[in-house]
């Protein structure tokens, strides 16, 4: 039986460890939580390890002698996945691009060398560093970590801001970043979508075009996701190409990524892209449903050194909404029954309990849940998830 070593076994890879069964693998799932839900999965093989923890996994990975090893649509475990991959002749992108694609100082940097359309961006690794960039930007800037995700520590700064707001926004940074360094950037502004691809053999495969809805400043926070994009075709071409230019200057020869895009009054320009599946339920969910490209099946294949299958089944849409509430604490949950049973609903997924707080959302984790539904175009898919949304009543006192 061939081994695939998965590293994390929360419920972001759940949809991987399923399906790596399913195909007939073992799986060794890699988890720094022994109460992990992928643990539980019956046939799995634990590993208590953090799953950024290289030495030991690499230990693990040889003890069991894995033929491959992956993780889906997260940052930390790419870096040891890279490592392992290559110390044991596996299938997977180098080091070097693992870096590329997680440290946003390091992307920006090769990036902008290829020539490949970034903000202006300053690297800074103390306060004073900091100050000295916001006063580079005229009205405006971003302030975010160079690794971390789900928008955690990113805000924007006005120029116009005290001296202790400048501080704090550093501060709120700052304990975001694992490195401690910080970037500096311009504030792109226009309409901001996501381009996920996958390439095989040094060809990159553009699967789909998201349109992305967020929360805006300061804390842009993800708030929804529309499938396909409807911006002009022309709009989209550019798009493409640039996440392809992005793709080849950091590195990925082989597998999925994630492109963040903005279109500013001066063309498209990359916020961040990863060597990895995009997150909140867009490739597990929202590409089979607009595509009928199964990417997760195509990690698994490529890990396992098996040809993956990316060619695009159907053009039809995929929309989900994250959901919010007013700040307090959630007193009621209500309707959820009637939006799962709604039509085109796919899922109705709900991460707090009655008795939690509800914040104003800063991050990824501060949303309550989300709603996906499925429809022929987009524009169907949209409304069917926005009106089984309209049926969930968080109540908060
Ligand atoms: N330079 C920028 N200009 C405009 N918006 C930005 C910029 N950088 C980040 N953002 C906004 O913040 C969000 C989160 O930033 P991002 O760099 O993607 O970090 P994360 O890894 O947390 O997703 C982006 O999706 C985008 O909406
Ligand atoms: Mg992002």
């Amino acid at each position: 039986m061939k081994k695939l070593m998965i590293l994390g076994a929360s419920i972001l890879q759940l949809t991987a460890i399923e399906k790596a069964l399913e195909m007939g693998l073992q799986v060794i799932a890699v988890d720094m939580d022994p109460e992990a839900v992928g643990f539980k999965v019956p046939g799995v093989i634990c590993e208590n390890i953090s799953s950024t923890d290289t030495e030991n996994v690499l230990l693990a990975a040889r003890r069991h002698e894995i033929n491959g090893i992956m993780t889906l649509a997260s940052d930390k475990p790419m870096r040891t996945v890279a490592v392992v991959a290559k110390a044991l002749g596996l299938p997977g992108i180098s080091p070097q691009t693992a870096l590329n694609t997680t440290d946003k100082g390091q992307m920006r940097t090769v990036l902008k060398e290829h020539g490949v359309a970034v903000p202006e961006f300053y690297l800074v690794r103390s306060l004073a560093e900091y100050l000295d960039a916001v006063s580079k930007f005229e009205d405006s800037c971003i302030v975010k970590p160079v690794d971390n995700s789900g928008s955690r520590g990113v805000t924007l700064l006005l120029n116009s801001s005290s001296l202790d707001k400048k501080k704090e926004a550093y501060n709120y940074s700052k304990k975001y970043s694992d490195s401690g360094n910080i970037l500096v950037e311009e504030y792109m502004q226009g309409p901001e979508v996501s381009v996920e691809a996958f390439s095989i053999d040094g060809v990159c495969y553009v699967i789909q075009i998201t349109d992305k809805i967020t929360t805006g400043p300061p804390y842009f926070v993800e708030i929804g996701h529309n499938q396909p994009s409807s911006l002009p075709v022309v709009t989209k071409n550019e798009i493409k190409d640039l996440a392809g230019a992005a793709v080849k200057a950091t590195g990925i020869l082989e597998g999925p990524s994630h492109t963040e895009i903005k279109l500013t009054d001066s063309g498209p320009k990359i916020v961040e892209l990863g060597a990895r599946l995009g997150g909140g339920f867009l490739a597990t969910h929202l590409v089979p449903l607009s595509t009928g490209v199964d990417l997760v099946d195509s990690c698994i294949r490529l890990a396992m050194g098996m040809n993956p299958d990316v060619a695009i089944k159907h053009d039809r849409g995929s929309a989900i909404r994250f959901l919010q509430a007013e700040p307090g604490t959630i007193v009621g949950l209500e309707g959820i029954e009637e939006a799962r049973k709604s039509e085109n609903v796919v899922q109705v997924h709900i991460s707090h309990s009655v008795g939690d707080k509800s914040v104003v959302l800063k991050n990824g984790n501060d949303r309550i849940g989300s709603v996906i539904a499925r429809g022929e175009t987009a524009t169907e898919a949209i409304a069917s998830c926005e009106r089984a949304q309209e049926k969930i009543k968080i109540i908060v006192k």
